[in-house]
């Protein structure tokens, strides 16, 4: 039984199911939607034919159930017959979706009859555990026709997930046509084409040039997709982007910015976001209020998202108009600037019978007072306004950016960057746990974000979220204590020839193993698994840092290392290797396990393994989010190990990360002291660094401390962070990390 999200509760029965030539359908008339489910599901069951009572295959019944969970449905099989009942129409939806997953995928190609499937007896009683299951898509930074849009709510709807979330403005590009303002379609939906050229090095846009790239939804459309989405149980949830994000509308109505000035629709990236709505100038408000009274009409969602994000105050800092706003509402700064902003749009917002959702920057100085946030950069604003009473939704970056990539960065298409493999969005768990149980039903649940910068085509974007909104729907629907990652990549093999059959593109995952320590054991000792998200190829390895090929060691179960090794790992088929090698060190040295103390903790986002990371034996790879990798944001790395003896050292080794990019430098120098009692310390040496700040490739360095043995119970390493990032650097002024993996004594 095959079903993704898998139900919450699954009890197989003796017998089975068999399909017959033709296939009969019972629906009750009580049941709304009846015509619509009629056409579905003669739209997924080949031959099918209206039924009667009683007599039927497939029999849908509403119950009156008051412990039946909203959105829940019970999915009856007995030899005779197959049933749904439900209590609400998403309960209907849902047990016909469970129906389809438990159909062949042929059935989804219009075969003719499902004479001979069957289906084995079962009683399935499921409901979601999260009611906010979403699915966003930028159409600013590259437009999709109305039938992709269509589309995606199909790969939304077979996942029984149930709000779409449609970016429709931003800097590239202004997408809806508003009656009043015209021009918005006309001038702020079109630029100059760039297709060519690298999203962030456009080249300049000539005079006179024609804007060519773009397009817009009708209002019909809209309808359409909204009334298309609704029979689907999927809520559309528009964003309208302000005060950042907003620069398009320049290029029609420049009085509307601080500067006032005629800007074109940017053709590439267009950063920072500094040509923002203009807070002081009341006709800004008049412009955004009528906008949302066409917004209003157009869309029955509870929520109007108005982003919020990555507006810089640039100019609201010398616009009089801003400035003046700021002293005459009696504001502190630019922050309390927006958040009025905001908070005046949360007014228009409720008058129209509606609440505001936005991006976590609405925190920034002062929360509107029913507005719900969505939480993207991490899960602090998600958890900072969950315990200030408000309503949340969790899309960090660091699980559910389907922009990220989802394999080897090196063989993938191009993307924004990140590493979002299928297995990570499928660890995500989206109640932060700084969050108590009472804190925590703020959290309506979850999403992903899919932005467009490097995704043109509508077979790239089925590519960027299947199968990761796969695994997203199951984190959000199932019972966490249900999570099993093996199962669930078993499961997602018989649902990958319906997205075959449906002709939706899907990533193959990442062809990378990974190759994953555990627990140190007594001091000599550690466990290693290989894992790969395919399940088609053998794992070969060595131990030896040589490259495997079909004839090395062949995987079949955990590793017990003892001693020094560099283990490489890749998958095969056959003889052929299938994508890049991964490697991993492992490193028995005379600090293992050692205790240590911290003079300053390292950051809460880069534990790299707690308080023993530095002395487990795993070194850091050069992906800085590894696990392994121990960071310190503005702070040095000071850190004393005790060995629990004396022992005769001659040499200690430290890896650290340089990964510019992410603001990760070397440190400065790196200082190694002795004690043999813990308080009388005495200089060994000091290394300095020698890697160039300004070379830009991830690169693993290792600072090492030769000197004359000597005995030592107690060592101290002190690597020295420069502090900030240097003044070329993107992050001038930003607190610099270092990034150390691991303390060697040898
Ligand atoms: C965002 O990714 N700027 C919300
Ligand atoms: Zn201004």
């Amino acid at each position: 039984m095959n079903i993704i999200p898998k139900p919450q509760a699954m009890m197989i029965q003796g017998g089975e199911f068999i399909f017959a030539e033709v296939t009969s359908v019972w629906i009750s008339d009580d049941i709304t939607s009846k015509a619509f489910f009629m056409d579905y599901l003669n739209s997924i069951i080949p031959n099918m034919k209206a039924g009667t009572q009683g007599k039927a295959d497939i029999e849908i019944h509403r119950i009156q159930d008051a412990s039946m969970p909203e959105e829940g449905y019970h999915f009856q099989v007995s030899s005779h017959a197959i049933q749904i009942t439900a209590a609400d129409d998403p309960g209907f939806f849902y047990g016909i979706q469970t129906l389809r997953q438990l159909l062949p995928a042929s059935a989804e190609q219009g075969v003719n009859s499902l004479a001979g499937h069957s289906i084995p007896a079962v009683n399935i009683e499921d409901y979601p555990r999260f009611g906010w299951r979403g699915m966003h898509l930028d159409v600013s930074r590259h437009f999709f026709p109305v039938e992709f849009v269509k589309q995606y709510i199909d790969m939304i709807a077979l996942h029984k997930m149930n709000v779409f979330h449609w970016h429709l403005s931003d800097d590239n590009g202004w997408r809806l046509e508003i009656k009043r303002y015209p021009k918005l379609t006309e001038t702020c939906a079109w630029r100059v084409d760039r297709e060519h050229e690298d999203w962030r090095k456009w080249s300049p846009i000539e005079a006179g040039e024609k804007s060519t790239y773009g397009g817009f939804y009708t209002q019909a459309e809209v309808r359409e997709v909204v009334a298309y989405a609704a029979s689907r149980q999927i809520t559309v949830i528009p964003e309208i982007e302000m005060p950042g994000h907003s620069s398009e509308i320049f290029a029609a109505y420049p009085e509307l910015s601080c500067k006032g000035e005629l800007l074109p629709v940017r053709p590439g990236s267009y950063w920072p976001n500094e040509d923002i709505f203009c807070a002081g100038n009341d006709s800004v408000f008049v412009f955004l209020e009528n906008i949302l009274d066409e917004v209003v009409e157009l869309f029955p969602a509870k929520y109007i998202h108005i982003g919020g994000d990555e507006a810089r105050k640039t100019y609201w800092k010398t616009c009089d108009k801003c400035q003046t706003r700021i002293k005459t509402e009696g504001l502190a700064n630019e922050h309390e600037l927006q958040s009025w902003f905001i908070q005046k749009m949360e007014k228009y917002i409720i008058s129209k019978g509606k609440k505001l959702i936005g991006w976590d920057e609405i925190l920034e100085g002062g929360l509107a007072q029913d507005a719900t946030v969505m939480s993207w950069r991490g899960v602090a604003g998600g958890v900072a306004a969950a315990k200030a009473g408000h309503d949340v939704v969790m899309t960090p970056t660091s699980h559910v950016y389907f922009d990220y990539y989802q394999g080897d960065p090196k063989t993938e298409p191009q993307a924004i960057g990140g590493y979002t493999p299928l297995k990570k969005v499928y660890s995500y768990e989206p109640i932060p746990e700084e969050l108590n149980a009472e804190e925590a039903k703020h959290v309506l649940g979850s999403q992903a974000n899919l932005w467009t910068e490097f995704v043109k085509t509508t077979s790239h974007a089925e590519y960027m979220v299947l199968p990761r909104m796969t695994a997203l729907a199951e984190v959000l629907w199932s019972a966490q204590d249900q999570r099993d990652w093996p199962d669930f990549q078993k499961r997602l093999q018989s649902l990958l020839p319906r997205f075959q059959a449906l002709e939706w593109n899907y990533s193959p995952g990442t062809f990378l193993v990974d190759i994953v320590p555990g627990q140190l054991l007594n001091k000599d000792e550690v466990e290693v698994e290989l894992i790969s998200e395919q399940t088609k190829y053998d794992i070969h390895y060595t131990m030896d840092g040589t490259d495997p090929d079909d004839s090395s060691l062949l995987y079949t179960g955990k590793l017990m290392l003892k001693q020094d090794a560099t283990i490489r790992a890749g998958l095969f088929d056959g003889s052929n290797s299938m994508g890049r090698l991964a490697e991993r060190d492992f490193s028995f040295h005379k600090a293992l396990g050692s205790t240590t103390a911290y003079k300053l903790k390292y950051h809460v986002r880069y534990t790299g393994g707690g308080d023993q990371g530095l002395v487990d034996g795993i070194l850091g790879s050069e992906n800085s989010r590894d696990g392994t990798w121990q960071g310190f944001e503005g702070n040095d790395l000071e850190l004393t190990l005790d060995l629990g003896e004396t022992q005769e050292i001659f040499r200690t080794e430290m890896n650290f990360l340089q990964s510019t990019k992410s603001w990760i430098f070397m440190p400065e120098y790196l200082e190694v002291s002795f004690s043999a009692d813990g308080e009388n310390w005495r200089l060994i040496q000091r290394v300095d660094n020698e890697v160039s700040e300004k070379d830009e490739d991830i690169s693993i360095n290792r600072l090492t401390a030769d000197f004359p043995t000597e005995s030592t119970r107690y060592i101290r390493v002190v690597a020295k962070n420069r502090g900030v990032c240097p003044d070329w650097h993107p992050g001038a002024g930003g607190k610099s990390w270092i990034f150390c993996d691991e303390v060697m004594v040898r």
